[in-house]
């Protein structure tokens, strides 16, 4: 994960996404909640598209946080099903678009059926080289990092890794998306202003967007508006302007 100081491109390498807001869609609707994810499935097609027009190489999207777990039994059953459903039906599609699809998150939690079909699509898509599509489903920052920190143990225990030889990089090589350089840009809909244990480690220098509008309502020109602010940011990553302007006069 580079995080050294140069121009950024107009377009973000990577894009991570918090798709918030499909509740209260449906519920301002006075329809079930679950309503509003279907909507919001809709909305993952949409930036899929998006993201391939533009050129973007990466794109990771929150679909299902560690905690939502949590939420009621009904909610939780009904977007189990939602995901089998878009599994059967996008992954031919994305796969005839050269995207190359992958699951992050602890996949133990789900079922049998919705782990293989994972795998399948995974596997179907592994050789693509267009848009590196992640999800992150059952996912969460912490246990990430949680998960890097055993792998790190586990090489030590087994002499394959000396104490002191831990640091940012042994981490970072062990966590999901260590192939892919950070986001660059993190967007996320429906209002809140938080993280909500998403890419904790890999957000540390990405710039933040957010909005308002509602996840089923997502369109081009929101999108588009989040690029434009990432345009115009300076990213100093630590560093002064004025040290920044020779790097970017070097790298033109
Ligand atoms: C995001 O929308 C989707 C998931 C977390 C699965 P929400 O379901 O959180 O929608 P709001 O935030 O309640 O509106
Ligand atoms: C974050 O949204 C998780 C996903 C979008 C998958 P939440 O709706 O779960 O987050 P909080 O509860 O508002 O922080
Ligand atoms: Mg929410």
């Amino acid at each position: 994960m580079a995080s050294c100081a140069t121009s950024s491109p107009a377009i973000p390498r990577h894009l991570a996404i918090i798709m918030d807001g499909n509740g209260r869609w449906a519920e301002r609707r006075h329809r079930p909640r679950i309503v509003g994810h279907r909507a919001g499935a809709r909305a993952v097609n949409l930036c899929i598209d998006f993201c391939i027009l533009k050129g973007i190489q990466a794109l990771t999207l929150f679909a299902f946080s560690s905690e939502n777990w949590g939420r009621p039994e009904g909610e939780v059953g009904a977007l189990m099903k939602l995901f089998m459903n878009a599994l059967e039906r996008e992954v031919d599609e994305l796969d005839r678009r050269d995207v190359r699809i992958r699951f992050i998150g602890e996949r133990e939690r789900f079922s049998p059926a919705i782990v293989a079909r994972m795998q399948a699509a995974e596997l179907q898509t592994a050789a693509n080289d267009g848009l590196q599509l992640s999800i992150a489903a059952s996912y969460g920052g912490r246990w990430d990092i949680t998960q890097a920190a055993r792998a790190l143990a586990a090489d030590v225990a087994a002499g394959r890794l000396r104490v002191e030889d831990i640091d940012e990089d042994a981490l970072t090589r062990r966590l999901t998306l260590a192939d892919l350089p950070p986001p660059d840009l993190f967007i996320r809909t429906g209002g809140e202003m938080r993280i909500s244990n998403f890419l904790l480690w890999h957000l540390a220098y990405t710039e933040l967007w957010f909005t308002e509008a509602l996840w089923p309502e997502l369109d081009a020109a929101t999108l588009q508006g989040a690029l434009d602010h990432y345009a115009s940011r300076e990213r100093r990553f630590g560093l002064t302007g004025a040290q920044l302007a020779p790097l970017q006069e070097s790298t033109e």
